[in-house]
């Protein structure tokens, strides 16, 4: 089994209509376009309605990513939906989806890396694809943190947004696939950012509700320093996996929760920017949707060919980081 490798061979993604600006952002709490801006370099991001959950979007993101493969719901072995803000604690993610697409064969999942969810659902897919256990593989990054903010904090609601995107991994032999992924976690460090309230520490009632515990709390600049440090040591190690160097690299696709994070990381890495991908101003952190909703624009786009080495490279709550080395 040594020669399969997982390939990319179909992604989709799939966001809310709604639009949120900065401009919006400055009706609702005190904060300026110009702080957004320029301490986070995004501009507007997408919120899912009230009558729209994670799945929705999941279901959507799977569907377009079956018909860039050309496969069928039947083709698929297992799903992955890689999330911290499912529909409901259960059924999983993974069961609602198998569901509305029609994919009986498959065994079905969620995984919890909230927004490193897709580089370790790159590692989960790829151990099971290598081992010969599966051939075919839904993988879905998709979240709807705008369900679990705190819109009266100005230091954390400008950040986020909703959105999924899903890829369809295959069994393949070949040069292309992924050829290496980086885990780390510390959950020493699990205080700066978390979602105390609304789980079976605490479940919901009405003091949950009235101290907003059951929403996103954040030490930004603690995460910002642990995210540049964590990205920058995952990206080494994945390239050092995968016997590769930074030249090898056509682009890098970092998570995108903040461009002065994206920058350092890069400014740490040696990498130019023109070899960094950035889409984090139309849309904010979408935490598990974000990376593989880049790689579907950059590879739509033409910015990757077949061939080209790619790298995605996250971080988030967890603490969890990691990053993946990709043959086109
Ligand atoms: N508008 C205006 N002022 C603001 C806002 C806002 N939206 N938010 C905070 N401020 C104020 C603060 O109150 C503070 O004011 P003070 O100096 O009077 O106390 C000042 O701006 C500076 O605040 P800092 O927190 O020092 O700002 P910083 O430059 O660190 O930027 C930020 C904050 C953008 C949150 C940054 O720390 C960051 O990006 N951190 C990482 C966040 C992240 O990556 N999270 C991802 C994980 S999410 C997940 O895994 C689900």
């Amino acid at each position: 089994m040594a020669d399969l490798k997982a390939r990319i061979i179909g992604t989709g993604k799939a966001l809310p209509q709604k639009i949120l600006t900065n401009a919006d952002l400055e009706k609702m709490v005190q904060t300026t376009d110009e702080w957004i801006r320029t301490r986070t370099g995004i501009l507007e991001r997408r919120i899912a309605s009230s009558a729209e959950a994670t799945s929705d979007f999941a279901v959507t993101a799977a569907r377009i990513a079956l018909d860039n493969a050309k496969f069928s719901p039947l083709d698929i072995d297992l799903i992955i939906v890689c999330t911290c803000t499912p529909d409901m604690l259960f059924p999983s993610v993974g069961c609602i989806v198998q569901s509305a697409i029609g994919a009986s064969r498959a065994a079905a999942m969620d995984l919890s890396a909230a927004c490193s969810g897709f580089v370790y659902g790159l590692a989960t897919a790829k151990s099971f694809i290598e081992s010969g256990m599966y051939k075919v593989i839904l993988l879905i990054g998709t979240d709807t943190l705008s369900k679990i903010t705190n819109w009266e904090d100005r230091s954390t609601c400008v950040l986020f947004g909703d959105g999924a995107g899903a890829a369809i991994l295959s069994a393949q032999k070949g040069e292309s696939g992924i050829l290496s992924v980086y885990l780390g976690s510390d959950g020493t460090r699990s205080d700066i950012l978390k979602v105390p309230g609304g789980g079976s520490r605490a479940p919901l009632c009405a003091d949950v509700l009235n101290s907003k515990s059951h929403t996103i709390h954040m030490d930004g600049q603690e995460v910002y320093k642990m995210a540049v440090e964590n990205m920058v040591a995952a990206s080494q190690q994945a390239l050092a996996l995968a016997h590769l160097t930074q030249e090898d690299l056509k682009i890098i696709i970092p998570h995108q929760a903040n461009l002065r994070i994206i920058n350092s990381v890069a400014k740490r890495l040696n990498i130019k920017e023109d070899k960094v991908f950035v889409n984090l101003q139309k849309y904010g952190n979408m935490s598990a949707a974000t990376t593989i909703i880049a790689l579907d624009e950059a590879q739509k786009s033409g910015v990757i060919s077949q061939g080209d080495v790619v790298e995605l490279v996250a971080f988030g709550a967890g603490l969890t980081w990691g990053a993946a080395i990709i043959r086109w």
